[in-house]
């Protein structure tokens, strides 16, 4: 049988992908903008996760953006779906087989922050896992001993924040932090995630930035901002919630990725 790499390279010949973009919950529209597209819905690519999640559409988009070769994922798996951590480290594994060396990940996430409310963006620039889940364990060497300072590249991050300076884009900064899921925060998780440091909070992103990290990926992260987090507005947070407010930063994350990679 083919690899996930040897079906990428026949389908997509001559395009060398050298950017992933990762997008999450209600984001899958930013693959529209992806010039002379080619898409490989993940059940040919073995090994690839199929999405259980609404929102997540389980396609293989290639071609250009912003004048870059790309790869977006549409749509990615979740420990929460099955509680394997390693499940896109397949993905991640066969994208850099196939010339990728940057990793851009985006994600719906609550905010901690009430100036930062649904609609903004969050550049994350470092996270917390405090899980006791790692995608990592039981990988055998010592490369598994990942340097994670800092794991978000600063030079990329400069370039998102160059971007939305430039396209006049809200960008706030922030540290996210990991929860499981699927059951969202409680309003106590919240308040200790404040004290903690943390400006978001969201149910994806860290494992893939730690098996990114793991493949020696440049990675950076942006949180579109769908709600505050349990305990800070009335309104308690939910998917419909999730989905329905994705559209609102969706546009902007849009011109702000495709911006940030013309100046690539
Ligand atoms: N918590 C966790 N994940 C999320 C949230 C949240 O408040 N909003 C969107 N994804």
């Amino acid at each position: 049988m083919n690899s996930a790499a040897d079906v990428i390279r026949m389908r997509a010949a001559g395009l060398t992908p050298r950017i992933t973009l990762v997008l999450g919950s209600g984001l899958g529209s930013l693959a529209d903008a992806v010039e002379g597209a080619t898409t490989i819905p993940y059940g040919d690519l073995p090994g690839f996760p199929q999405p259980t999640v609404g929102g997540h559409a389980g396609r293989l988009v290639l071609g250009r953006l912003g004048n870059q070769a790309v790869a977006v994922m549409q749509g990615r798996s979740h420990y929460y779906e099955h509680g394997e951590a390693t499940a896109m480290k397949v993905p991640l594994t066969a994208l850099k087989a196939v010339g990728c060396e940057i990793l851009i990940l985006t994600n719906a996430a609550g905010s901690l922050r009430h100036e930062v409310g649904p609609g903004s963006l969050m550049l994350i620039h470092d996270h917390i896992n405090l899980t006791g889940i790692n995608p990592l364990v039981g990988e055998p060497g010592d490369n598994r001993f990942v340097n994670m300072s800092p794991a978000y590249d600063a030079e990329l991050a400069d370039r998102f924040r160059a971007a939305a300076r430039r396209l006049d884009i809200p960008l706030a900064d922030g540290i996210y932090m990991w929860f499981v899921g699927p059951s969202f925060e409680t309003p106590a998780e919240v308040r200790a995630a404040r004290v903690l440091g943390a400006d978001a909070v969201g149910m994806s992103t860290v494992p893939e930035a730690v098996l990114a990290r793991y493949l020696d990926l440049r990675v950076a992260a942006v949180c579109n901002i769908t709600n505050l987090a349990a305990g800070m507005a009335v309104e308690p947070p939910s998917h419909a919630q999730t989905l329905a407010k994705s559209a609102v930063g969706a546009a902007a994350l849009s011109r702000l990725i495709a911006g940030m990679l013309e100046a690539l």
